[in-house]
């Protein structure tokens, strides 16, 4: 059944891509207005673009999430235009650094930029949302976590940290607001098919067969398979539902 999210409002960080972008229709399909988030501007007009097309309401803000000034005034944007913030979708990330260095070699300065993004990003991100969500009295947030987040993978020891991170940091989150109406939970995916990962099919071969084989269900995932996971997620449907990482990966991690 399809979640109604009439007159809500759901702001999408990296919603210029791949799994952002699903979020960011998913939710706009459901009857939300949605802030569409990205340093990716070209990006983040193509899906404000697809989401008016479909007859929904969409503004795009530009937010680099490892930047405070600019987590806040998304926030403040989103409340400005659309009057509340309901959902928060932070799901900005990047890979995990250029060469797939092993720990002991891995580049600092890849560190620092992979740390700042996709872990200290999501909680820049959490701080601007929250107090808004304290006023209103309720609030759903889902982080973007990763299978990386629950097992180890080699070659990429920022990302494995970093989503390690998110989980933690949205079950923590999650304990500390449950009495204050709202929820935080992550999704976790596995590898699923975006242009993260797909500019690295071209450059080794047979990757993306490798993959897929990693995946019990054998395949690779799509954006909209994350999408509606997150819309779940947020959705009263999962009213009972907070501090969970929430795996959506063919299996993977069953194994
Ligand atoms: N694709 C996968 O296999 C996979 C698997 C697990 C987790 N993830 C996670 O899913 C999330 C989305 O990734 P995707 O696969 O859709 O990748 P993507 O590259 O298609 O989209 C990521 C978006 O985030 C934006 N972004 C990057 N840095 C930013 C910043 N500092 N501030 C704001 N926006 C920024 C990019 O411009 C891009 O639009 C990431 O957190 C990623 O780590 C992806």
């Amino acid at each position: 059944m399809a979640e109604n999210l009439d007159g809500k409002t759901a702001l999408v960080t990296g919603g210029g891509s791949g799994i952002g972008r699903a979020a960011s229709l998913a939710y706009a399909n459901s009857g939300a207005r949605v802030v569409v988030t990205d340093v990716n501007i070209e990006g983040g007009e193509e899906t404000v673009q697809m989401i008016k097309e479909s007859g929904g309401e969409a503004i795009l803000v530009h937010a680099d999430v490892s930047r405070p000034t600019d987590t806040e005034a998304m926030v403040s944007q989103a409340v400005k235009v659309f009057g509340s913030l309901d959902y928060a979708f932070n799901n900005a990330g990047i890979g995990g650094g250029r060469d797939r260095h092993l720990t002991a070699d891995y580049l600092e300065e890849d560190w620092d930029r992979v740390m700042a993004i996709n872990l200290k990003g999501v909680w820049l991100c959490m701080k601007a949302e929250i107090p808004q969500m304290l006023k209103q009295g309720k609030g759903a947030i889902v982080n973007t976590a990763s299978i990386a987040g629950l097992v180890g993978l080699s070659g990429t020891v920022a990302y494995v940290a970093a989503k390690h991170g998110v989980a933690g940091l949205t079950k923590a989150a999650a304990m500390e607001y449950a009495k204050s109406g709202i929820r935080v939970n992550a999704v976790c995916p596995g590898y699923i098919e975006t242009p993260l990962i797909e500019g690295v099919f071209d450059q080794v071969e047979g990757y993306k067969e490798t993959l897929e084989s990693r995946h019990p269900l054998g395949r690779l995932g799509q954006p909209d398979e994350i999408a509606s996971a997150v819309l779940w997620l947020s959705s009263d449907a999962a009213s009972f539902v907070t501090g969970h990482n929430m795996t959506v990966d063919g299996g993977y991690v069953a194994q």
